[in-house]
């Protein structure tokens, strides 16, 4: 992307700063008006792009004077961040702002927003506007550094108020972030989808693709590495085609390069622009996590066409045969669509003989959900849901079998992981440089940091070690 290009995106400095206007107008009406803090109940949906957003919108609530809360029946504020990418995601979230009537019908002041992908198209925001009309703001993706401003239209205005720009979208940099952990930090290298795969919603939801300068990505991961945080994982709908005054190989150097103990992890590649260079970066950056996660949706060459992949069969079994002879330690994961409209069983084989050589460490599967407005919605789909459900569980049963395959190569060997959950008192969790997570004993302080573990035994794909020196 051109120095041009990036300017066109920009959010102008004198738009942030009447946002920071705001956030001080809100924060003095707010303090005003309530006795103790109050408090914001914030739930993300969808993929970690979106999770970082939510965590940018945390950070600009908490600007604006609200502490954040778990617990639905205290808050004073509700914020669902939505997602689209399938039925079921929006499904849920209309159920959820459907049982909301009941807290608002308990707490009249209480205010309920709802933003991120699934608001972004009309449709819904028009079923919103008539079917809850108890919801006092709807946002879209490309407006969401503008939320200081609707706060203040909905509390010191006592507004409605529906913000869905279309646009190609925007890069607003130096927003405020409250991140949720303290060594595990989101960075977005860049935002939007051009590849319009013909069943996503993403590339009409999210705008056209942009990337962040590599200067504000470098600023953002210097200052959290200082801050402390271990893990780095970069976001973008296709990290491999960022574009900055760097490509992605280039960035991910670069990042190599800043001095600290963390390590580095990114999502999601694209098969179609996934490069020999960035697999041999991979290789060569220490730092740079043992893992490629590279959807290959289906394993046949028609319905990839159909999809609008841009890569075929033997393209990806290249790449995958590539990385893992140049790292010979990787783990491969992948995403694929079950069902896609006219698949046959045969072209179904293909997929699970794909499946079958690659040997995924793990796999995420998905029946395919048409979505109003892409090109596949509009194809003839003649599958009942049974046959789609039954070519699911063939896959899912053969991945499972990869899974503990892949688990079990792995038992007796020692692996540096960081503790990133405890799941109960005296037990943790970690993820190795490849991805894969290991259960262990240990002492609760030990989150958050890298610690040795050999692995002891496996049940399924679930693994349990011990700490070692
Ligand atoms: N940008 C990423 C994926 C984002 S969406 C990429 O290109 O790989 C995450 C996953 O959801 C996709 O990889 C795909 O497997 C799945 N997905 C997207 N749209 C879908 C749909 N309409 N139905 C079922 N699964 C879908
Ligand atoms: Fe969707 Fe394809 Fe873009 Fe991924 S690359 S977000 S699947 S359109
Ligand atoms: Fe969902 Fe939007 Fe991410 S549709 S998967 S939250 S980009």
């Amino acid at each position: 992307m051109s120095r041009y290009d990036l300017e066109k995106f920009l959010v102008p400095n004198g738009d942030l700063e009447k946002q920071k206007e705001y956030t001080e107008l809100v924060r003095t009406v707010i303090g005003a008006r309530f006795t103790d803090k109050p408090k914001a109940f914030v739930h993300t949906y969808g993929c970690q792009g979106n999770v970082s957003d939510g965590e940018r919108i945390k950070g600009i609530l908490a600007d604006c004077g609200f502490c954040m809360t778990d617990e639905l029946s205290e808050a004073d504020l509700v914020l669902y961040n939505t997602c689209a990418v399938r039925e079921h995601a929006q499904d849920r979230v209309f159920g959820n702002v459907g049982a909301l009537k009941k807290y608002k019908t308990q707490n009249r002041n209480m205010k309920i927003c709802l933003c991120g992908c699934m608001v972004q198209q009309p449709h819904v925001t028009e079923r919103i506007k008539r079917s809850y009309p108890f919801v006092d703001l709807v946002f879209g993706t490309h407006v969401s550094h503008r939320l200081p401003e609707f706060l203040y239209r909905i509390y010191c205005l006592d507004k409605k108020v529906y913000e869905i720009e279309q646009s190609d979208g925007v890069i607003a940099e130096g927003t405020p972030v409250l991140r949720d952990s303290t060594f595990k930090a989101w960075i977005p290298i860049m935002y939007g989808c051009n590849n319009f795969c013909s069943y996503c919603i993403v590339p009409y939801v999210r705008g056209r693709e942009r990337s962040r300068s590599s200067q504000a990505i470098l600023d953002e991961v210097r200052s959290v590495v200082k801050e402390g945080y271990k893990e780095i994982t970069l976001l973008g709908q296709n990290v491999n085609s960022y574009s900055g005054d760097m490509n992605f190989a280039g960035l991910l150097r670069a990042i190599n390069d800043i001095e600290g103990d963390f390590i580095i992890r990114f999502m999601t590649s694209h098969p179609k622009d996934c490069t020999h260079e960035l697999i041999d970066t991979i290789a060569e950056c220490e730092k740079v996590e043992r893992h490629l996660h590279l959807p290959f949706q289906s394993g046949n060459d028609r319905i990839l066409k159909e999809m609008n992949r841009k890569y075929d069969r033997e393209k990806y079994l290249e790449l995958v045969n590539y990385a893992k002879k140049r790292i010979p330690d990787v783990l491969i994961t992948s995403d694929v669509i079950v069902g896609f409209p006219s698949e046959t069983d045969e072209e179904f084989e293909d997929t699970l003989s794909l499946a079958r050589e690659v040997r995924f460490s793990s796999l995420f599967l998905f029946i395919y959900s048409p979505r109003e407005g892409t090109v596949a919605a509009r194809m003839e789909d003649n599958d009942t849901h049974e046959t789609k459900v039954k070519r699911f569980k063939k896959l899912e049963k053969l991945q499972a079998d990869n899974s503990s395959e892949t688990a079990s190569e792995m038992v007796g060997k020692t692996y540096r992981v960081l503790c990133d959950s405890v799941i109960k008192d005296g037990v943790l969790s970690g993820k190795t440089s490849t991805a894969m997570a290991i259960e262990f004993d240990g002492s609760n302080d030990l989150l958050g940091t890298f610690v040795n573990v050999r692995i002891t035994e496996r049940s399924g794909w679930s693994l349990k070690g011990e700490v070692v020196r």
